[in-house]
């Protein structure tokens, strides 16, 4: 069989749930932090930040734990325009099995308020940043990602532990603490890979809480998943992955055949001798990180950079300069990090293959739901003349969405269309048909 070679676009998953939840009155026991107050946390600049910045920034850290060893960084980027505090409220955090720094992938890198400079020197506004439409907190989780912290080393180390999802309530909790007017907003939860298993996680924990007494009621809406990774069985993403790269010509019918690599994905592991075999017969995880269209810096490895480096794979160029201006000492100052020791890594710092999935690793992964389909697959549209993507719905209330010519960074490469998707999640619109493709609607 011949390999084929498809050059159309390759779509990745963006995944929305929106989930509306009635109103109930509760309460949750939380571990104010005295000491530091919401003044304390205002970032007065960034360094190099550009003229007219009309949003309030906030970043600082707060105690998760009774013990007080465990603190959690976050940067508040609030909402643009008229009435701020009257928008919706986004808690952003990316990861959870494979944890990534949301203040860097999704802060400084996709969607937030600003872009850096290509030297890791100059901040510029993000034309199309979500902060135009919502307040976003991003925080790091669990500690030793990013900027988090934690006084016994072994929190520190321990970044792949699935223990630290209840430290992420506990942060929320501490933080309306410190920010009271945000208590009653709309409020979403947003992030991607292993958040498909970490972000329904956090929302269980907040109804449950919602439900249980008086006190604080969080108004969560719904969830934003991209790229998402449920984790569901053993391995329900491998085939689906060894498929998409087959048939983007990406591996050999000897590779995609190889009986090492047919997977039976509730019973098997990724067989050690297939996973080799694609390291070294399919340059797998140089070619399919992030984009399989995308470039890479062979030149910088992280730990050229960082000798303290976990991650151990390639350094991809974007990320690059997310990291200088970031682990700048000035930067940092303004951010009020206090140093752990730790350099601030934008990527995955488990390289994996299997974290960043394929769109039709996610489906696969949908399907074992048996959800009932609402509205089937169809184009979606930001120019109506181009489609911008396929999506469908779900009855239970979650939207599937594509990105067409993305890698998994939709916001590096597809800013407009992640910000209609983004706009459509908010408004619980559906996406924009085109009046062109009249199947679309
Ligand atoms: C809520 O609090 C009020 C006063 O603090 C109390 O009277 C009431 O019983 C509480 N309700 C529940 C469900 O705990
Ligand atoms: C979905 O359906 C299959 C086949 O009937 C069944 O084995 C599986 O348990 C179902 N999954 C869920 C989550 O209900």
């Amino acid at each position: 069989m011949a390999t084929k070679k498809k050059k159309l676009s390759l779509g990745i998953s963006v995944l929305l749930v929106v989930v509306v939840f009635e109103s109930f009155v509760a309460a949750k026991t939380g571990l104010p932090d005295m000491q530091t107050t919401k003044d304390d946390n205002l970032i007065d600049f960034l360094p190099n930040q550009p003229e007219g910045v009309d949003f309030l920034q906030y970043s600082g850290y707060i105690t998760v734990n009774e013990g007080k060893e465990i603190e959690l960084f976050y940067y508040f980027a609030g909402a643009t325009g008229d009435n701020p505090t009257s928008k919706p409220l986004i808690l952003c955090f990316t990861g959870h099995e494979f944890p990534i720094s949301s203040i860097a992938s999704w802060g400084f890198q996709q969607y937030g308020p600003f872009r850096i400079s290509d030297d890791g020197n100059q901040l510029t506004r993000n034309p199309h940043a979500w902060n135009q439409l919502a307040n976003f907190i991003f925080v790091e989780s669990p500690a030793g990602v990013g900027f988090s912290k934690a006084a016994d080393p072994q929190f520190m180390m321990s970044v792949t532990r699935a223990i630290d999802i209840p430290y992420v309530y506990n942060f929320l909790f501490g933080w309306f603490e410190r920010f009271p007017e945000f208590r009653n907003n709309d409020f979403y939860l947003a992030g991607q890979g292993s958040f498909g298993v970490s972000g329904p996680k956090l929302a269980q924990i907040i109804l449950a809480n919602n439900h249980m007494s008086n006190g604080t009621f969080i108004n969560l809406k719904g969830l934003l998943i991209g790229n998402a990774n449920f984790l569901l069985s053993p391995n329900a993403d491998e085939q689906p992955e060894t498929d998409y790269m087959w048939y983007y010509g990406m591996i050999s019918d000897t590779a995609w055949s190889h009986p090492n690599c047919v997977i039976d994905p509730d019973v098997d592991d990724w067989d050690d001798d297939c996973m080799d075999f694609f390291m070294d017969k399919a340059n797998m995880k140089q070619n399919f990180k992030y984009n399989i269209y995308q470039a890479q810096c062979p030149n910088v490895k992280p730990a050229d950079v960082d000798p303290n480096s976990l991650y151990t794979g390639f350094y991809e160029c974007f990320d690059y300069p997310v990291s200088l201006y970031l682990n700048t000492p000035s930067v940092q100052r303004s951010l009020h990090v206090e140093s752990n020791g730790l350099y601030l890594w934008p990527t995955d710092p488990s390289g994996e293959y299997g974290t960043i999935p394929t769109f039709t690793a996610t489906q696969a992964n949908l399907l074992r739901f048996n959800w009932t389909v609402q509205s089937d697959w169809r184009p979606w549209f930001v120019n109506p003349l181009e489609v911008a993507g396929y999506a469908m719905t779900y009855k239970e209330g979650l939207t599937f969405a594509t990105v067409r010519n993305s890698g998994s960074k939709v916001g590096l490469d597809q800013p407009e269309r992640a910000f209609t998707i983004f706009k459509s999640f908010l408004d619980n619109t559906p996406l924009p048909s085109s009046p062109y493709f009249p199947f679309s609607s």
